[in-house]
Formats: C-alpha cells, structure tokens, sequence
C-alpha cells in the first residue's frame, strides 16, 4: 500500500512543483512512483513531458462523478515513473455541485484503484484551498510544506494548519515538516529566518535546504530532471538529501502533535 504525500503550501512560487519534480526523480531510482499532477496550471505536466494526454485528472475526475469505473492508465515516464497529467478544465470542477459534494469520495475512489500500484503517491498541489486540494487532503496520509526565506512568517504556517485541521480526515495527517527553497547561505537574512523558524519550531523544520540555482528553471523546462545535468549539479543533490531525510521522517508528527506543539507558542508574524 502507498503512502500519499501532498506537496503542498497556500503561497505561490516557493517551489510546490519543482519539488514534486525532484521527489519523484529521485524516488523512481529506488520506488514505484506515481505523480499527479492536481494543479489546472499543469506546471509540473509540462515539466514531465511535452506530449498530449487523453487521460488527464479532469477526465478521470468527471468520469468518476459520472458513476463510471474508469481503467486508470497513467502516462509512464519510464517504468518507476508514472503521471496522471493536469489540465486546466480541474478550474471548472470548483464550481461543481456535486464535486463540491462528493469530490472527497472521488479521490477516496480514485486513490484506492491504484494505491496498490504504487509505494509513493506524490501529489503537486494548486495554491488555491479549494475543493481539489480539500478532497486530495482528506485522503492521504502526509503533507510536505515548501516554504521560501523570502515569504515564510510562523503565522502563516499556523494558519495552514488551521485550515488543513479543518478538513475531515479518517486518520490523522502526518506532517512531515516544513524545508527552506530557494536558500542563499550567504545572505544573513535567510540565515536568520530560518534560525528563527528552527527556535520556533524545533523539528517541524527539515535540516536539509534547496538552494537558489537556476539548474531548477532549466530542468522544468527541458523536461528534465536537475539529475540529469552531466555536470556536477549542487542543487542536484540537496534535493537527493531532501528524498532521504524525508524517507527517514515519514510517520514522525501527526496534525494535531504539530498544533499541540505550536499551541501557546509567542507567534511572530
Ligand atoms: N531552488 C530554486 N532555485 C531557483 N529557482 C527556483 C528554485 N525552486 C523553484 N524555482 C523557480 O521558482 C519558480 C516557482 O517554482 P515552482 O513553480 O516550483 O513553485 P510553485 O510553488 O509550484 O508555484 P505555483 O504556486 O505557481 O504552483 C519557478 O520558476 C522555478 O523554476
Ligand atoms: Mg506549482
């Protein structure tokens, strides 16, 4: 059975996509991996690949609500790595009654179907909380959280996980932490909201950072994977620690732990 992780945070552009990218990438050498990819923006469809896809999380998503048992065939990238594609008319799916209704129930059936497919779910979630990433949270087990020097606050992560304590879940979420993208070491600034952060939060903070390369930019964009730099890339390999310190944290800190230990806490904002 697969653990479920949602990269997820309700800020946009620190790193949600790029992350999911790497993971997975790295992941693949070692699991069989399955991606989704649940934003409309498609980010990370386009980073995988260029084709077309008649199967894409809108059309399993509409057949589901339409009671149909769909043959989920996702895309492979290659035989550990696999992709449910994007696609922009999820927008659409917001506004829909039922969605709104049975969306939790849809991803409960469509996680279910192929779970046992796989020993990782990675899902790139949109910045919106809306009824997509609601239903997905409701369903899965853990929630990494990229965060930036430049736009984390203690508040902030408070409030993200008031919200995602709102949402009905069987079993507690897991949270593996929280880890800093697009760090610059040398910058005092960045070097103090992260101590801050750790004093803050203890362990709910990852040891391992993403620096600022633009490895990251061009790999999303030759569909590569920052492995794939025949050059020794840096970046390449934070984001190898980061898949490794996340393997040895899975099922640390559950949701209500991780507001128990921020409860009480002096917020900075
Ligand atoms: N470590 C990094 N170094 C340099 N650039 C980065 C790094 N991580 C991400 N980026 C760049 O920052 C931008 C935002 O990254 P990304 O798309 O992964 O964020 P996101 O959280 O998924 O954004 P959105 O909220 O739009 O979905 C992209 O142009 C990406 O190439
Ligand atoms: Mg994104």
């Amino acid at each position: 059975m697969s653990n479920t992780i949602a990269v997820y945070n309700f800020k946009g552009g620190v790193g949600k996509t790029s992350t999911t990218l790497s993971l997975a990438y790295s992941w693949s050498r070692a699991f069989k991996v399955l991606v989704i990819d649940c934003d409309p923006q498609a980010n990370l469809t386009q980073a995988f690949t260029d084709q077309d896809h008649s199967e894409t999380l809108f059309t399993i998503t509409k057949k589901l609500l339409h009671n149909d048992q769909p043959k989920i065939e996702p895309l492979e990238i290659h035989p550990y790595l696999h992709l449910i594609p994007g696609d922009f008319h999820m927008t659409s799916m917001e506004s829909n009654t039922e969605f709104i209704s049975f969306g939790h129930i849809i991803f409960y059936k469509l996680l279910s179907s192929i779970r046992h497919d796989y020993d990782l779910i990675l899902l790139d979630c949109p910045t919106h909380f809306g009824i997509t990433v609601k239903s997905f949270i409701a369903n899965i087990n853990s929630i990494l959280i990229p965060s930036t020097p430049g736009s984390f606050s203690v508040s902030g992560f408070k409030k993200l996980l008031q919200y995602l304590s709102e949402v009905k879940k069987d079993k507690p979420l897991e949270i593996i932490g929280i880890f800093f993208n697009q760090y610059r070491k040398n910058t005092l600034f960045h070097q103090r909201i992260v101590r801050e952060a750790e004093q803050e939060l203890g362990d709910l903070i990852l040891d391992q950072r993403i620096r600022e390369s633009i490895r990251v930019s061009e790999a999303n964009e030759q569909n590569e994977s920052v492995y794939s730099f025949t050059d020794e890339s840096a970046v390449a390999e934070d984001f190898l620690k980061l898949s490794e310190e996340i393997i040895e944290r899975m099922n640390r800190v559950n949701l209500d732990e991780a507001l128990n230990l921020i409860k009480g806490e002096k917020v900075k904002g």
